[in-house]
């Protein structure tokens, strides 16, 4: 095994950096192909927190190669701010071990005033993005105007695309979008400053990445976000603006579906969802309180409070077929500490039908009534749990369920925030 997927399986903050983190140990490479920095994984390296919203979560160990591949959009201002930040607490000493898709398109501040300008306009139907700049980005690159990272090397070049696609996107956010036109030569001198900055980092990573698997580098794909957030498949249109799927490893990092060995299911013990749209198993009650503060449950990126409720064993059940998982990891399992009893979905029950499957249609999803089954919970710290038969036998029992209902085998298990708390039932690489 050389090269191995970690994909969300919820709406995301499923707890991704800790265990990329985690599984970077045994890898030569991680690398990031969706998203931008609507992403936040958050780490605790000794006690001391780290979040980081672009830079793969891999940069933490040393020596580790990270790529930002073709299927990111990228918002050059954030990456410098974490590449300072990194640097000041002593992390990603050699340039060499940051590489940046030629093919990555870039984020600029037309799109993050018409992500903000837009989801204004919609007012009580707004989806409540990240306001980062992602969907418009990901919309120029649909529509063919967009900027890519390689432009960053062609300053001249650089000058003239930023120009022309201003001219249009003044008339866009201040006749539709009621909003003050940004002036082209601030955002044209503070791209070339990322030019002079950022040029050195671009590689075509597709041709780096097929190289490093056929001399049997580890390669380990980070995702971001999460399946449900997924723009086919997930509660569209409340959803982000890239594919989260497994099947996005390819697209977004160009490399062929042949090359991905494991594909590695990431889940919290019960469910979260930040932002609008239907969430079947949402508890809007104390419980929903309680999970959110055992849990700490706040957006890494945006610090919003995170909804939260029951484990969904129905959209799991999805998430396993649509990225055809080969193993399972569940995160935060702690935070169930002292709920009793538990309660996890096996159904829906619309217009007095039980489905077994998760709807397209939100108007649907929105009306789902939960069938649940119940479980004993457990009042010990599994906090410190190394092995399996560590955990109390009724957490064991809700793992074991959750494994045979998904008929996906546990790989690990998160049990705390620090990297030492996890049980690893199986080597990733
Ligand atoms: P966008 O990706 O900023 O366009 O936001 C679209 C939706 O995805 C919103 O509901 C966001 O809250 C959600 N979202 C985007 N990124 C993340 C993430 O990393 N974790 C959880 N939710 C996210």
């Amino acid at each position: 095994m050389s090269t191995l997927a970690l994909i969300g399986c919820q709406w995301g903050d499923e707890g991704k950096g800790k265990v990329v983190d985690n599984f970077a140990r045994k890898a030569d490479v991680v690398v990031r192909f969706q998203g931008g920095n609507n992403a936040g994984h958050t780490l605790v390296v000794e006690g001391e927190q780290i979040i980081l919203h672009l830079i793969p979560s891999g940069i933490l160990q040393p020596e580790k190669l990270c790529i930002i591949a073709n299927g990111v959009v990228i918002d050059p201002k954030v990456l410098c701010e974490e590449i300072d930040l990194l640097r000041s607490k002593g992390y990603f000493p050699d340039d060499r071990l940051l590489r940046i898709s030629d093919r990555a398109h870039l984020i600029l501040p037309y799109h993050r005033a018409i992500d903000l300008g837009s989801e204004k306009k919609k007012g009580k139907g707004k989806i409540g993005t990240t306001g980062r700049g992602i969907g418009p980005c990901y919309s120029d690159k649909s529509a063919r105007v967009g900027i890519r990272f390689s432009d960053l090397t062609e300053p001249n070049t650089l000058k003239e695309k930023l120009r022309k696609v201003l001219e249009e996107k003044n008339l866009y956010l201040t006749r539709v979008l009621e909003l003050d036109a940004i002036e082209p030569e601030p955002v044209i001198e503070e791209f070339l400053g990322y030019s002079e900055h950022l040029s050195q980092y671009c590689e075509n990573t597709s041709l780096l990445l097929n190289q490093l698997i056929k001399e049997g580098k580890k390669v380990l794909f980070e995702g971001a976000q999460g399946t449900m957030l997924d723009l086919d498949h997930g509660t569209y249109p409340y959803v982000t603006s890239s594919n989260t799927v497994a099947g996005a490893v390819c697209v977004g990092a160009g490399i062929g579906p042949r090359l991905i060995d494991r594909i590695v299911g990431i889940s919290k013990a019960y469910t979260t969802r930040v932002g609008g749209g239907p969430f079947p198993t949402e508890l809007k009650d104390e419980l929903g309180d309680k999970l959110r503060q055992q849990g700490g449950e706040y957006g890494a990126t945006t610090g919003r409070p995170r909804r939260c409720g029951w484990l969904d064993l129905v959209q799991l059940k999805y998430a396993v077929r649509l990225n055809g998982l080969t193993d399972l990891v569940i995160t935060k399992l702690d935070v169930l500490r002292g709920i009793n009893p538990l309660k996890v979905c096996v159904g829906y029950r619309y217009k007095g039908e039980l489905l077994k499957d998760f709807p397209a249609r939100v108007e649907i999803v929105e009306e789902l009534e939960p069938v649940y089954q119940e479980f004993s919970g457990w009042e010990e710290d599994i906090s410190l749990a190394q092995k399996f038969s560590d955990l109390p036998s009724n957490a064991q029992d809700y793992l074991k369920m959750i494994q045979d209902y998904l008929e996906v085998p546990l790989m690990a298990i998160s049990v705390g925030k620090e990297r030492e708390q996890i049980i690893l039932l199986k080597e990733p690489f």
